[in-house]
């Protein structure tokens, strides 16, 4: 829209005066014009400034250093009313172009700047209008700093900002005012890897010194490519690691077959790190991920040779830790326990229940093959039980926020 009415600007200019009336105007004006002194004629007053932010691109975010860089044109306008005149005694001329350096011009500055670098406007033109009305427009590159916040990463949403100021006033003589409720997006190339969910216009009254304007933005990035290049072959490898408790200990197969997913899942690790930002204020839920599928690949490789050198000591009988080990984890006590609930409750099956509870005994003696086995299962289950939970936690923290 504003591009449309600065077209409109430049159209509402009529031939019907010569170079001779804009050489008079202009020596007119600036006869005694100071271009130190700021307006309003009256100078108790105070000078109000309208400022517009249209964004063209983004060119980048550097979201390790929580800098991002835009690219766009500002707006300004403000009246000066030393520069009026009537348009009927200058050949009907409404508006005139001047340079850089003519007027008095704010000095402007981005609050929040990444480097201390003032906006470059030395070749920028501006348009007078016979009511003193100025409107001074540029386009620049600005790059300003935000906290970043990786928790959510990759289905992270990042707010960032242009904090406008002016230096060499106080905001009670000269003040910014935002002129528009948001930034203007008209024209805005999207980003391929950030979405613009938002964006607002405020003014921001902080201390004496700083009557700022605000240009907020809320970036989501665009997580497709994390989610198939990252998060799905996560959720694969997990899978692929619970199968090793499949494979048949005959075979002799399961610890080289474990051994040999781990350095796999190095070199992946390394990969999605080159992927990660690494900061460390704010962690991504995706490294405990990461951390957690790490040691549950290492469980699964320390338990899996376990099992193995348990299988093959055959038929001795497997040693006690152990088998207390299997019984505790495999909640055997528990149905033991609930067995005994039921002897004292009913106690005309009291045979009955003896023979059970016999049997559940003879359990505790059994051979290295047969508790490589069931602890083999156990660890099967417990490994399913595992990815689901941590699935569970994966999905509430990036899908169900
Ligand atoms: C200048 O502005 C102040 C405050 O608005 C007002 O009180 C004063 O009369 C004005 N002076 C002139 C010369 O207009
Ligand atoms: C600045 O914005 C205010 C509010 O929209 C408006 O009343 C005023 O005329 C604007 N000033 C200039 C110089 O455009
Ligand atoms: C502008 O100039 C014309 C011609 O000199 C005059 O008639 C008119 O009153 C002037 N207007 C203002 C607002 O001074
Ligand atoms: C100044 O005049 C132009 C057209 O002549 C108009 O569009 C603009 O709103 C005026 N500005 C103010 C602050 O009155
Ligand atoms: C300036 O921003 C505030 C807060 O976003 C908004 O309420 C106000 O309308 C804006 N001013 C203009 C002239 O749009």
């Amino acid at each position: 829209m504003t591009s449309i009415l600065f077209l409109a600007m430049y159209s509402s200019i009529t031939a019907g005066y010569t170079i001779l009336d804009e050489e008079r105007l202009r020596t007119d004006l600036f006869a005694s014009y100071d271009q130190s002194i700021r307006p309003p004629y009256n100078i108790s007053q105070h000078l109000r400034i309208n400022v517009s932010f249209f964004m063209s691109a983004i060119k980048d975010i550097n979201d390790a250093k929580g800098t991002i860089s835009t690219l766009g044109g500002f707006t300004f306008s403000w009246i000066d009313d030393r520069l009026m005149w009537n348009v009927s005694e200058y050949g009907g001329i409404r508006e005139i172009v001047l340079q850089h350096g003519q007027t008095w011009l704010p000095s402007v500055i981005a609050m929040n700047a990444a480097s201390l670098a003032f906006f470059e406007y030395q070749d920028t033109f501006l348009r007078l209008q016979s009511n003193g009305s100025i409107g001074w427009r540029f386009f620049t590159h600005v790059e300003t700093s935000f906290k970043p916040d990786m928790t959510y990463f990759p289905h992270d949403t990042q707010i960032c900002s242009i904090e406008l100021s002016l230096i060499g006033y106080y905001p009670s003589e000269v003040a910014l005012y935002n002129e528009t409720q948001d930034i203007i997006l008209d024209g805005y190339q999207t980003n391929k890897k950030w979405e613009v969910v938002d964006t607002e216009a405020k003014p921001l009254y902080i201390g004496p010194f700083s009557g700022m304007v605000q240009f907020k933005m809320e970036l989501r990035r665009r997580h497709f490519y994390f989610d198939v290049m990252i998060m799905m072959p996560l959720s694969v490898f997990c899978v692929v690691y619970v199968v090793v408790f499949l494979v048949p200990i005959e075979s002799g197969e399961k610890v080289s077959f474990a051994i040999t997913l781990l350095p796999t899942f190095g070199v992946y690790l390394s990969e999605v790190s080159d992927n990660m930002p690494k900061v460390s204020t704010q962690m991504a839920y995706l490294s405990f991920y990461l951390v957690a599928i790490l040691f549950g690949t290492a469980f699964s490789c320390v338990f899996s040779i376990a099992i193995s050198s348990l299988y093959f000591k055959r038929q001795q009988p497997a040693p006690k830790p152990l088998t207390i080990i299997a019984h505790i984890i495999s909640f055997q006590w528990l149905m033991r326990i609930l067995e005994r609930c039921q002897i004292s409750q009913k106690k005309s099956d009291e045979k009955l229940k003896q023979t059970a509870w016999t049997e559940t005994e003879s359990y505790a003696v059994m051979s290295s093959q047969h508790a490589s086995k069931k602890l083999n299962n156990i660890f099967f289950i417990y490994a399913c039980l595992g990815v689901i939970v941590l699935h569970l936690f994966a999905i509430h923290a990036y899908f169900l926020r």
